[in-house]
């Protein structure tokens, strides 16, 4: 059994939803002893490269895809994309966690999406063009911090200034490629420290043991 935790703060021991995914790990870690945690801190490792060569082979490959033929091999940007599709694939179960940047995710996560998520590869088309996600039967545990309180619908037109893009995308993006039991601790609002912020903390800590036990 292995898990893969994907963490996107940069900010380490200060990063709230740092502190609850270690908090979930800490409690899975002693229920399963003998299973294997991957640990990729985004902002502390190399992703690899996509850029011109890896956009346009993708473009590329979703064609192939459509129009039935073989995918594209391991040759440049592609292989670093298979590399991280295939990382992802010998998870069991995922846990991520994510701070809100500017209403959404950080650009290190939308980086790693932008490899994973892949037409072709990790997403095919069946032959009504249907997406099918090919990441299946594996829990995501998402741990999402914000500096507001949001609340957890759809992002309405009134929410104006405060609308979360965080939540909804990690679950639409995740959704897309295969992912069903999306399971989600909120740590929010954390912009202002005190009393009332260790509370919230605390609370989410014994969310994140109790979940973990049944993760
Ligand atoms: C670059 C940056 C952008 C942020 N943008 C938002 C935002 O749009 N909305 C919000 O509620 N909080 C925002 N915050 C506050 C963070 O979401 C908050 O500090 C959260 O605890 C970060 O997660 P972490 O503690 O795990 O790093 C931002 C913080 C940073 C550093």
């Amino acid at each position: 059994m292995k898990v893969l935790y994907i963490e996107a703060s940069p900010r380490g021991e200060y990063s709230y939803s740092s502190q609850v995914a270690n908090a979930f790990l800490d409690t899975y870690r002693a229920e399963n002893p003998d299973h294997e945690i991957e640990h990729m801190p985004l902002f502390d490792m190399d992703l690899p490269a996509f850029a011109a060569e890896g956009a346009n082979q993708k473009m590329d490959n979703i064609i192939k895809q459509f129009t039935g033929q073989p995918p594209l091999g391991a040759e440049g940007e592609w292989g670093g994309v298979l590399a991280e599709i295939d990382r992802l694939k010998s998870a069991d179960k995922v846990l991520l966690s994510s701070p809100m940047w500017n209403y959404s995710i950080p650009y290190r996560l939308k980086h790693w999406i932008d490899l994973v998520v892949q037409v072709g590869a990790s997403v095919m088309v069946n032959e009504n063009r249907e997406y099918i996600g090919q990441i299946t039967g594996r829990p995501l545990q998402m741990v999402l911090a914000s500096g507001s309180l949001y609340e957890e619908r759809f992002p309405l037109e009134t929410d104006g200034m405060k609308t979360d893009f965080q939540r909804i995308y990690l679950d639409h993006i995740f959704r897309f490629l295969g992912f069903t039991d999306i399971r989600l601790i909120k740590v929010q609002p954390t912009g202002l420290p005190g009393p009332h912020l260790d509370e919230a903390i605390a609370k989410c800590k014994a969310e994140a043991e109790d979940s973990a036990k049944k993760f």
